[in-house]
């Protein structure tokens, strides 16, 4: 037993929403905090449309569906969270936003096991600073599709103490995650190798060298990865692999890091990828049938 029971998750995106699921499925009670009804309702409506495909594909029984949609609640307050015994936080890539909500958490859960960043390249440490109890702050990183991809990179700061590094072990292992443990620097151990890999691909693209489904093919079929490295892009989203590309870049100085000016044009115009409906690529919006 991870101590984890019932979990608070700050953001309601795709990936906290992500979290949410896999920790419903592994049996904790998950609040989702989000500021505005807009994205929760989101939120709710993808985790359903989760829940019904994985009972549509016989992964879960019509009880067990909705058993583990009646685990999870949604909330615009974060007093909801009120007896939560850890949180995971999983908004936008900015490192003040984020010290400002661990501000709050640190408030109002003085017992919580963990207060924990799904942050992909903002030092903890950084986050940490922003609460009376460092001790207790950590990086938990999941990887996109959350309910699909099986590593977390559990990341301990500078003050991270042994218990809480051990509380979100045996919270991964809950999950049914496979834990990686990575010092406090931006970029971990995934995101060091995989963004100057995706960062040149998309200079490869923008230098006409070849096109966009040249270059991903090449990297499917010649290395057998699941995407090309433009739709992995479109798929993290172009407004997230820009703020990784930052952090890194502000963390090392080192070129590779830096997010090349087509991402930065595509960004400012708003083609954020899959989620916009255009980034390197287009999507359609999924076509709804008709009412009978
Ligand atoms: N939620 C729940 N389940 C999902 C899902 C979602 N959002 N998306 C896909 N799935 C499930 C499907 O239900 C399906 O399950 P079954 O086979 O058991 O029925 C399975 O995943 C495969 O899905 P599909 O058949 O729809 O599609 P696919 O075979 O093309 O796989 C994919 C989709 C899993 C996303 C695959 O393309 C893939 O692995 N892509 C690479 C993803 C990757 O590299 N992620 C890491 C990104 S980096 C990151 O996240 C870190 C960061 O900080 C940026």
């Amino acid at each position: 037993m991870s101590g984890i029971e019932t979990l608070g998750v700050v953001g309601g995106g795709f990936m906290g929403t992500g979290i949410a699921e896999s920790a419903a499925r592994a049996g904790l009670s998950v609040v989702i905090y989000e500021p505005e009804q807009a994205p929760l309702d989101r939120s709710q409506a993808s985790l359903e449309k989760s829940i019904g495909r994985a009972v549509s594909r016989g992964k879960l029984s019509d009880q067990e569906g909705s058993d583990m949609l009646n685990r999870v609640a949604w909330t615009r307050s974060l007093d909801d969270f009120d007896g939560v015994d850890g949180v995971v936080e999983a908004i936008i890539e900015d490192a003040k936003a984020k010290g400002s909500i661990f501000k709050k958490l640190d408030a109002l859960l003085p017992d919580a096991t963990f207060l924990a960043s799904n942050t992909s390249s903002i030092p903890i440490a950084e986050i940490a600073a922003w609460t009376q109890r460092p001790d207790r702050v950590i990086g938990i990183h999941f990887f996109s599709p959350v309910p699909v991809m099986s590593l977390v990179e559990i990341v301990r700061a500078i003050d991270t103490s042994d218990e809480t590094l051990a509380a979100a072990g045996a919270f991964a292992a809950t999950m049914g995650k496979h834990p990686v443990h990575t010092a406090d620097r931006a970029g971990f151990i995934v995101n060091m190798l995989l963004v100057p890999y995706l960062m040149s691909a998309i200079r490869m693209y923008e230098d006409g060298f070849a096109t966009a489904e040249d270059i991903d093919e090449g990297m499917k079929r010649g290395c057998g990865h699941p995407m090309g490295p433009l739709q992995l892009a479109d798929f993290i989203g172009l407004d997230v692999m820009y703020a990784i590309g930052e952090s890194l870049y502000e963390e090392f100085k080192r070129p590779d890091f830096a997010p090349p000016p087509i991402l930065k044009r595509l960004v400012v115009s708003g083609h954020f990828g899959r989620k916009s409906g255009r980034g390197f690529y287009e999507y359609p919006p999924a076509k709804v049938p008709a009412a009978a």
